[in-house]
């Protein structure tokens, strides 16, 4: 694959009116949010709840890809097809992360930093044998008045941009994902100052290293308010905001900026990337979507784990995900939600 392959999965990834299903939740983090609605959590378990997502009828209308987890990508459905196969049947691209998660920054109180770097070369290709075309990997960064440091968002910048350039020299789309996490009381004005710090940082690392800014995406935060502050800002606010932060610090080579949705509701999540996409303002990048809990979170409700609610789960879905779709075109609107979901 030539550098302009990597741009047309790019650029495919953020068709328009599509986004991306984050479903890379680690086995550890999947069994707390299932054991939490009382359902257990097996190997088993965890393909049910992915296949639910994957084989809802006509999804590929509004998915262009869906990131899995290690465990996921090696899985088969009930019927026997690889999972990365039965997306790719569907013309969804199969996706991988790769990280293997933040863990504590020494010299670094309360930060971390995303580990994952050794043998990356040799599992990119090993996944890309699989079928996956796009890698994630998300760094955090933690925000409160002293926080970030400078150490924290340079050493992260450095390893995104480290896991970008081996994704692009092994075919493999990388979607850069530095997390400004939404915990704490900072006002949305502290948001987009670490943010813009980051962002900036982030660029500088991905130019350092040579990365193809048209072969990635930037999988950022949007300019929101903490989540404990007092004031929350407004859906305009946060789009006026998001946008100018991006603005700011992203290059337009970029083709497309897919949102995390960080612990915003499904409903919030939805509101403000269309209220981005509506905003009147120069946006030379495709605006989308990569959300893990706020496509996800609905259906997990109306499935429960049973055979029996798949129909309606899977109805649900569709339903979410199609608000997100409408609103990755600016056109969603609140009495969406109350529209019967049926494909
Ligand atoms: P959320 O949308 O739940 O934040 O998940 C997206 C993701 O991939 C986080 O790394």
């Amino acid at each position: 694959m030539t550098i302009t392959d990597l741009e047309s999965t790019a650029q495919a990834l953020v068709a328009s009116g599509k986004g991306i299903l984050a479903a890379d939740e680690t086995p550890g983090t999947l069994t707390r949010r299932l054991e939490a609605l009382k359902i257990e959590s097996t190997p088993n378990s965890r393909r049910a709840y992915r296949e639910m997502f994957f084989t809802t009828p006509g999804i590929a209308e509004f998915i262009s890809g869906v990131i899995m987890q290690d465990e996921t990508i090696r899985q088969k459905s009930s019927k026997g097809t690889a999972l990365a196969d039965l997306l790719a049947q569907q013309g969804i691209i199969p996706g991988i992360k790769v990280d293997n998660g933040a863990k504590l920054l020494a010299g670094s109180p309360g930060e971390n930093i995303t580990e994952g770097l050794d043998g990356l070369r040799e599992r990119l290709k090993e996944y890309h044998e699989i079928g996956a075309r796009f890698a994630k990997w998300r760094a955090v960064i933690a925000v409160s008045e002293s926080l970030p440091s400078a150490t924290c968002v340079n050493v992260n910048a450095h390893a995104l941009a480290r896991y970008a350039v081996l994704c692009q020299e092994q075919d493999v789309v990388p979607i850069v994902e530095p997390e400004v996490l939404m915990d704490g009381s900072h006002a949305i004005e502290r948001c987009e100052e670490v943010t813009g710090q980051v962002l900036h940082a982030v660029f500088g690392a991905l130019f350092d290293q040579k990365v193809s800014l048209e072969g990635m995406l930037l999988k950022p935060n949007m300019i929101i308010s903490g989540m404990k502050c007092a004031r929350q800002a407004s859906v305009e606010e946060v789009a006026l905001a998001t946008v100018r932060c991006l603005s700011r610090h992203v290059p337009a080579a970029v083709p497309g900026i897919v949102f995390l949705s960080g612990g915003q509701s499904h409903v919030a999540a939805t509101a403000h990337l269309s209220a981005i996409n509506r905003l009147d303002a120069p946006k030379p990048w495709k605006l989308s979507f990569s959300y893990g809990r706020a496509l996800q979170d609905e259906a997990l409700k109306a499935w429960l784990g049973k055979n029996e609610n798949l129909p309606r789960a899977q109805e649900v879905f569709y339903h979410r995900a199609k608000c997100d779709s409408a609103a990755a075109l600016g056109k969603y609107t609140e009495e969406m939600e109350g529209q019967p979901a049926a494909a």
